[in-house]
């Protein structure tokens, strides 16, 4: 651990052994207070830009619907680094807008902050120690173990139910710059840890936004254009899962392009007449995409290429196009759910031959939401401009 680093820690657990011994002397009416909202205090480690999303949208960071929170003060101030470098290079679109966001603008531009905020408990999910739930890309060189709690999606109208505030301790010039310090580090490993291995410079075509501008739109369409959606074995959950399997080729290093990835994920099943033996459904998916126009907008090249996958994505073949091999591997990588261990040799990707050893990193379709997935996919490209440097 840098000096940087071990700095912020101890000063991190300073601050929590104080809010300790606040708790214990704490007054007689802010105890009462704190009884009558119910729920408990968490943290959670952002950017003041994306402080801003959870104030005026509640609890939704990174814009995939969840919050994630830790009871480590410590670890919160890990989550912050990891938001700064993400925010670095996935979306420079976000303005502060809160008196926090804007205090801590003037501090010198990208910087991160750590709120606290009080949850009713119905909204809280334990995770188990150490499964470091979501896992974010950095997750194999940053997270060394600590609870991690979950929130799920929160309506609007509970709002009123929680609490955030700045944390004004992790808001000094001094604390961000050890944080930054610490994004600058993380971003560095990541990219020492996640040389891509599949030898294919990455597509400077592909952008999952742009090419997918509203998922929620496509994947709808897909659906209503199938007619095996509830297929327990090749229905939407597999199509979800296969998407899941997908994302992580892609964070793994693999320059596939994601669009593609997720299109495949959503249409190779979705024309099936039988779960048995039926040759002919990658075609009809294929044909089906061709009614999809509207809800996409990948360009020619990208849909000869998802063509070809589509076509072919079941007869046991592999491809030198890192993008066609990412689409087969997502999908042989979930064929555990029927019983079957996916062999490394009829896989196409360093990546996914490398996720066969971590099949848990993999999660089944039934696991995850779309929202969860599409977010993945966002990211996946943010890790590969990851390569740029963190703005200093
Ligand atoms: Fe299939
Ligand atoms: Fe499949």
């Amino acid at each position: 651990m840098t000096n940087p680093a071990r700095q912020m820690r101890r000063r991190a657990e300073a601050a929590a052994r104080r809010e300790l011994a606040r708790a214990g002397s704490g007054n007689r009416l802010q105890r009462k207070h704190d009884a009558n909202r119910g729920g408990r205090r968490f943290y959670h480690g952002t950017t003041a830009v994306l402080a801003d999303v959870i104030r005026s949208e509640g609890l939704r960071p990174g814009r995939d619907g969840r919050c994630y929170l830790t009871d480590s003060r410590y670890m919160a101030g890990r989550y912050a680094s990891w938001a700064t470098a993400l925010a670095a290079t996935v979306d420079h679109s976000w303005l502060p807008t809160s008196d926090v966001g804007k205090r801590a603008a003037a501090m010198g531009g990208l910087v991160a902050v750590i709120v606290h905020c009080r949850l009713p408990p119905s909204v809280v999910v334990h995770e188990e120690h150490g499964s470091s739930c979501p896992p974010l890309p950095w997750e194999s060189t940053a997270v060394d173990g600590t609870a991690f709690f979950v929130a799920q999606p929160i309506e609007p109208s509970m709002l009123p139910n929680f609490e955030l505030q700045a944390m004004p301790e992790f808001e000094d010039a001094a604390t961000l710059d050890l944080v930054r310090r610490e994004s600058e580090l993380i971003a560095a490993t990541f990219r020492r840890n996640h040389a891509p291995t599949d030898a294919h410079a990455p597509s400077a075509a592909s952008d999952f936004k742009r090419d997918i501008p509203e998922p929620s739109d496509l994947i709808a369409a897909v659906i209503a254009g199938s007619p095996n959606a509830d297929s327990a074995y090749h229905g939407v959950d597999h199509w979800r899962g296969v998407a899941a399997a997908g994302a992580r080729i892609l964070e793994a290093g693999c320059p596939a392009d994601p669009a593609v990835v997720f299109m495949f994920s959503l249409l190779h099943d979705a024309q099936r007449h039988s779960e048995g033996r039926d040759p002919d459904h990658g075609r009809r998916a294929a044909d089906l995409l061709r009614s999809l126009s509207g809800v996409h907008r990948l360009g020619e090249a990208q849909l000869d290429v998802l063509q070809r996958a589509l076509v072919d994505h079941d007869r046991g073949l592999t491809s030198d196009d890192l993008t066609i091999g990412a689409c087969w591997d997502a999908d042989r990588l979930t064929l555990g759910r029927v019983g079957v261990t996916p062999r490394a040799e009829l896989l196409s990707t360093a990546a996914g031959r490398a996720l066969l050893d971590t099949p848990d990193r993999i999660p089944a379709g039934e696991a995850c939401d779309w929202p969860w997935v599409v977010f993945r996919y966002q990211l996946s490209q943010a890790v590969q401009r990851l390569e740029v440097p963190v703005p200093t």
